[in-house]
């Protein structure tokens, strides 16, 4: 089957110009080990909220997506900035996930609506979205989700992007990304809605730490 052809925006942004391989063979380096971690993440946040819709923010190569167990799941959507990342998604998992799995591709701000999930999973988008901004895409879309369960990074004597012999092909994403402070998200989020649930550290081999903070809409305004 062809794959549908997802490009609709030409307007470059640093993440369009990564190629996967390269990315997922700098997060899996030993000395960064952040696919193994993120993997494990997603699912201890499968397994805290069962949902029958789960939306990832971020999703590239699908990370974590063998861990959704299809006979329990409805509806899957994808949501990623890089075309090429969804259709190695859509290669990787149209035979387990098969009609579940919805890809889409869109930059993620304030002005964009997903659709209704029980769990959306944001891990490691917050910094390229902005604090502000991605609190206001939250607040946007309230109603349409029931736990919002982030992961972030703090780099403490580490720089922004690990050292691998990979390292310098991120140098294009200085332009759009910055430190997200746990403190500031769940200040951003509270303004927006959501009540924090909880936080959880994850340490990494290279000193820097990946923090787990989940939210839920203080009001709820449909059913998921
Ligand atoms: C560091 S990767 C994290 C990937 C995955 N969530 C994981 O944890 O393994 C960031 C992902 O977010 C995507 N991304 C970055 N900024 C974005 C934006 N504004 N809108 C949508 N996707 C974005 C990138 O293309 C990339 O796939």
């Amino acid at each position: 089957m062809t794959a549908p052809d997802r490009r609709r925006d030409t307007s470059e942004h640093p993440w369009r110009g990564i190629d996967l391989g390269v990315y997922e063979q700098h997060m899996s380096d030993a000395r960064v080990g952040q696919l193994q971690q993120l993997h494990h993440i997603t699912g201890e946040q499968l397994a805290a909220y069962p949902s029958r819709t789960i939306g990832v923010l971020g999703v590239a190569g699908g990370n974590g997506l063998d861990l959704i167990n299809p006979e329990t799941t409805d509806a899957v959507y994808g949501y990623d900035i890089n075309a090429d990342y969804l259709d190695a998604c859509e290669a990787l998992y149209h035979d387990t996930l098969g009609d579940r799995l919805h890809l889409i591709e869109t930059s993620i701000d304030r002005s964009v609506r997903i659709e209704p999930v029980g769990l959306l999973i944001a891990n490691l988008i917050v910094e390229y979205v902005g604090a502000e901004e991605f609190a206001a895409f939250a607040a946007a879309n309230a109603g349409s989700i029931g736990v919002l369960s982030c992961v972030i990074q703090r780099n403490d004597a580490a720089g922004f992007v690990s050292s691998t012999d990979y390292a310098s092909s991120f140098d294009a994403l200085a332009s759009v990304s910055s430190d997200i402070d746990p403190e500031a998200l769940d200040s951003a989020m509270s303004d927006a809605g959501f009540a924090a649930l909880g936080r959880c550290e994850y340490p990494l081999p290279n000193g820097k730490t990946l923090i787990r903070q989940d939210f839920r809409p203080t009001i709820v305004v449909a059913r998921l």
